[in-house]
């Protein structure tokens, strides 16, 4: 059974065609279906939005500056898993790590900084769910599962 996650590659990515397409790659090589893909900005608010359940958190500036200095690409992702598969081909969160215990990853290869780590993935189906609709409100979920 297909399942939905939202993708996103990041401004830091966007503005490295050579990065951006080697992690678009990766969407297909691994047989990903793109079920809607768009390239869009945030103006500052819709990142604070976003990102309010870590408004409070040390980085939380830094990341709302960052999530709408310059575009990025959002996907909706159909594979069988496809919240753990894509987690698990960006890697951890933190690139230190990224770098010393997955290095072929998509942040182990690409991530900058904490921050500046090329892509997004959801964590959960709720959080899918509501990214989703976040980023594509005119996308039904449920609608999608009951086809
Ligand atoms: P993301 O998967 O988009 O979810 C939260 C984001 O916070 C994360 O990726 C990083 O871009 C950002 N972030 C910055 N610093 C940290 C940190 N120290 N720990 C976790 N996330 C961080």
């Amino acid at each position: 059974i297909l399942q939905l996650t939202l993708a996103v590659i990041k401004p830091d990515a966007i503005a490295h065609p050579v990065i951006f397409k080697a992690v678009h790659e990766k969407i297909l090589l691994n047989k990903f279906l793109i079920v809607r893909s768009k390239e869009l900005s945030w103006r500052r608010e819709d990142s604070q939005n976003f990102y309010r359940e870590h408004s409070g958190r040390f980085f939380y500036q830094r990341l709302v500056e960052f999530m709408s200095s310059g575009p990025m690409r959002a996907y909706i992702l159909a594979h069988e898993d496809a919240i753990q598969l894509w987690r698990s081909l960006m890697g951890p969160t933190k690139v230190y790590r990224a770098r010393n215990t997955e290095p072929e990853s998509i942040r182990g290869m690409y991530g900058l900084t904490d921050t500046r780590n090329t892509t997004h993935g959801s964590d959960s189906l709720e959080s899918a769910n509501r990214e989703i609709t976040f980023f594509f409100p005119e996308f039904c979920v449920s609608h999608w599962y009951q086809q």
